[in-house]
């Protein structure tokens, strides 16, 4: 069996090769938004995201060719969400994927609107892929409601006002991180059966939670990253949230009692998926973000 690393690779190669291909143009007016808008799209990252999209289409019978439209699609919303989350107005991040932040080099008003491009062009994506015209309807309504602001803008918006907050309540934390980086998450899952063309309520619901669980253990290990985590291997700065007057795990935890907050949401999640005979990579995904150092 090929460990989780290998997989993640090979994946990864797949989706940034497809990333590479759809973004690009001959427009000599526009080249500098397609520098800018690959610049972060092409600057690496693990590619979590659009690995679970592929992974779970193919536990269902998806077509590769068809899950990989929705995977890139899911990478760039993903991307923009990072472009804008490091501008100066939001977390004023001048590290990302291990190069200076998207407006650093494209300066910000660039970098909004190449955010802005790789969020529709996204959904240009998923309308060009070759699934049903109901999985494409369906694969719209995901993505739009997991990236906009009942999803991962909603999230944003609560974390930048969480500074302002004194006493956050431990439940508004759960929902914050369950929107700014769940919603994105469940929605891999969810764009994978879509991918596979795959209507079992059952499945859906084991898939999801099993995401749910692993979305707020990720940002939990991101937020106890920011603190012990090494700059250089991560590739984007520490001791931002700290320092922003974040509300974070860390607030309510240490470290040590996040981590183990951390890995009984990661056993939870595997419990989600222990039922599917082909279930293996969800579960050494799930152990591989828990210790993961970037
Ligand atoms: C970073 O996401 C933002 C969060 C939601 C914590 P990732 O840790 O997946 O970033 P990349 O894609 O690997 O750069
Ligand atoms: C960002 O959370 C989540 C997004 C929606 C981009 P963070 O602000 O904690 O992400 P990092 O630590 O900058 O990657
Ligand atoms: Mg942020
Ligand atoms: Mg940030
Ligand atoms: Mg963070």
């Amino acid at each position: 069996m090929q460990n989780i690393e290998e997989k993640l690779l090979s994946y990864a190669g797949k989706v940034e090769h497809f990333l590479s291909q759809s973004i690009s143009t001959d427009d000599k007016d526009l080249l500098s938004l397609y520098a800018s808008m690959r610049y972060s799209v092409m600057a690496g990252g693990k590619r979590i995201r659009p690995f679970l999209v592929l992974t779970v289409s193919k536990m269902f019978g998806g077509k590769e060719e068809n899950a990989i439209y929705l995977a890139a699609a899911l990478e760039m919303v993903h991307t923009y969400s990072l472009i804008h989350d490091d501008l100066p107005c939001m977390d004023d991040d001048d590290l990302r994927r291990g190069k200076p932040t998207n407006h650093k080099i494209y300066g910000e008003a660039v970098a909004t609107l190449a955010g802005d491009a790789l969020l529709t062009g996204a959904f240009e994506l998923i309308a060009a892929s070759g699934l049903s015209d109901k999985a494409v309807r369906m694969a719209v309504l995901t993505l739009a409601s997991a990236a906009g602001a009942d999803g991962m803008v909603g999230g944003q918006v609560m974390d930048l006002s969480s500074s302002e907050q004194k006493e956050q309540d431990f439940n508004r934390l759960i929902k914050m991180h369950s929107l700014k980086t769940g919603a994105l998450i469940a929605a891999a899952v969810k764009l994978g059966l879509l991918a596979a063309e795959n209507e079992k309520e059952a499945d859906r619901h084991a898939l999801t939670s099993y995401a749910r669980y692993l979305g707020l253990a990720f940002q939990i290990v991101d937020d106890v990253l920011d603190v012990l985590g090494d700059e250089e291997e991560m590739g984007k700065q520490t001791g931002k949230d700290k320092e922003a007057g974040k509300t974070t795990f860390l607030h309510y935890f240490s470290p040590e009692e996040a981590m183990q907050y951390a890995k009984d949401l990661t056993d939870l999640a595997k419990g989600c998926v222990k039922d599917y005979e082909n279930a293996q990579t969800l579960t050494q995904l799930a152990d591989y973000l828990l210790e993961r150092k970037k």
